[in-house]
């Protein structure tokens, strides 16, 4: 598909050549271009610049006068192919139950499992399907989906087919993370080792022969699995060949971020809890972290130290965490609001943070997160707006007009 987006207000995320993550200061610095041209041919961005250079073509023309264009959100961290929800949980923590209480008492994650258990793969994949196409039109162009809410072989792999369908059928860049390291299922209660053995040795050589994953997860948390089931599961992850993104530090610090550095993980995400040495063990390495503010929202649990990372020179991504739990919202531009609002990054920051912290954390940055030549062109165009402080502003609400991945406009509903 060729277009010549002409007259664009302001260009958004401008970087003449794929450059690595963003660390501390160099977050707040957003390249735009203003009154712009943004050329695509072939669903790449083939050539962008200033109007008076704007190249002469037949491709079909649109005129973006008054709006602003940005790369599509890039969301490295969800848990969208999920079965029915957990309304029910959401109305017991309003009534003062905690997360944990309603998790002890069979709700959770346990309970999201038993639903998809008693799903067929074509139910999984058209409600879940509803999810992917909501979360395109509102901007978001690459995505990580993890498993997880399975918890037998069966169901694990049922999940991770879902994911592999959508990946063909849909036109959104897609990555999988086996996540079976989610909970510790009722028939393996006092078996976690089981549990985990069953994980390693039963299901990974099948995700392999069917190509059904690209990165591997597992929730180190207190009640859940400890710093050395972390090591395990990703030393497993390692023999064949899925990175780590894992989920540490949401309720309790116990060295899993430690154990992440030293494992080469590819993310370290949730974040709410860090103490300084958590922060110290990220430093210099090529492990980034990844905040989830609508699962602090949601919870009413602390919001991650973004200042306190960033100011330490870290890098940061941001992402949904979408999942029937915690954060049952996969708005890309919420959280991009909700890390200004609540965690008082810049709209810079939390725009690096959302597209091309984001690509890196799903190993995408070659094709996503910055409008730079030969990337696809997946792209927000803004409504008419003042200025990209608008985004986060308007919080609650969003800007886009319309939204393009490879070129083409998307439109579902
Ligand atoms: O990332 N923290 C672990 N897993 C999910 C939520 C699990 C659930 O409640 O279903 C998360 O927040
Ligand atoms: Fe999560």
């Amino acid at each position: 598909m060729n277009i010549l987006f002409k007259n664009i207000k302001e260009l958004i995320q401008v970087r003449e050549t794929s450059l690595n993550f963003l660390s501390g200061k160099e977050m707040s610095i957003l390249p735009t271009i203003k009154n712009a041209y943004l050329l695509v041919e072939n669903g790449l961005i083939s050539d962008f610049g200033l109007m008076k250079n704007c190249p002469k073509t037949t491709y079909k023309t649109i005129d973006a006068t008054g709006k602003m264009m940005l790369p599509s959100w890039c969301d490295s961290h969800t848990h969208l192919v999920y079965a029915g929800n957990r309304d029910n949980e959401f109305v017991d923590r309003i009534k003062g139950l905690s997360y944990a209480e309603i998790a002890e008492n069979g709700g959770g994650i346990l309970n999201s499992a038993k639903k998809l258990q008693a799903t067929s793969e074509d139910e999984l994949y058209n409600q879940s399907k509803k999810r992917l196409e909501e979360i395109i039109q509102l901007g978001t162009g690459a995505v990580e989906i993890k498993s997880g809410y399975g918890l037998t072989k069966d169901a694990e792999l049922k999940l991770l087919r879902v994911i592999k369908k959508l990946k063909k059928n849909y036109p959104i860049e897609i990555k999988a993370t086996f996540l079976g390291a989610h909970a510790v299922p009722s028939e393996f209660k006092n078996n976690k080792s089981g549990y985990l053995h069953m994980l390693i040795n039963d299901i990974l050589p099948t995700i392999e022969k069917e190509k059904l994953a690209d990165f591997i997860d597992i929730f180190c948390e207190t009640g859940y699995f400890s710093v050395e089931d972390t090591q395990l599961i990703l030393e497993a992850g390692k023999k064949y060949n899925l990175q780590g993104k894992i989920h540490v530090n949401q309720f309790t610090a116990i060295g899993g971020i430690q154990v992440g550095v030293e494992n080469n993980a590819l993310s370290v995400d949730h974040l709410e809890e860090m103490r300084t040495a958590d922060i110290n063990a990220l430093k210099n390495t090529k492990t980034m972290p990844v905040a989830l503010p609508s699962c602090s929202y949601f919870l009413s649990i602390p919001y991650s130290p973004a200042r306190k990372m960033i100011d330490n020179g870290l890098p940061l991504a941001l992402a949904t965490d979408y999942n029937p739990g915690s954060t049952p919202s996969g708005n890309m531009n919420f959280v991009v609001a909700t890390a200004c609002i609540k965690m008082k990054m810049t709209p810079e920051e939390a725009i690096n943070a959302a597209t091309i912290n984001g690509a890196y954390a799903m190993n995408l940055l070659d094709k996503v997160g910055s409008i730079t030549k030969g990337k696809l062109a997946n792209l927000i165009l803004t409504k008419e707006i003042n200025s990209y402080n608008f985004i986060p502003y308007s919080f609650g609400n969003h800007c886009i007009d319309k939204v393009f991945l490879k070129g083409i406009e998307i439109k579902y509903h």
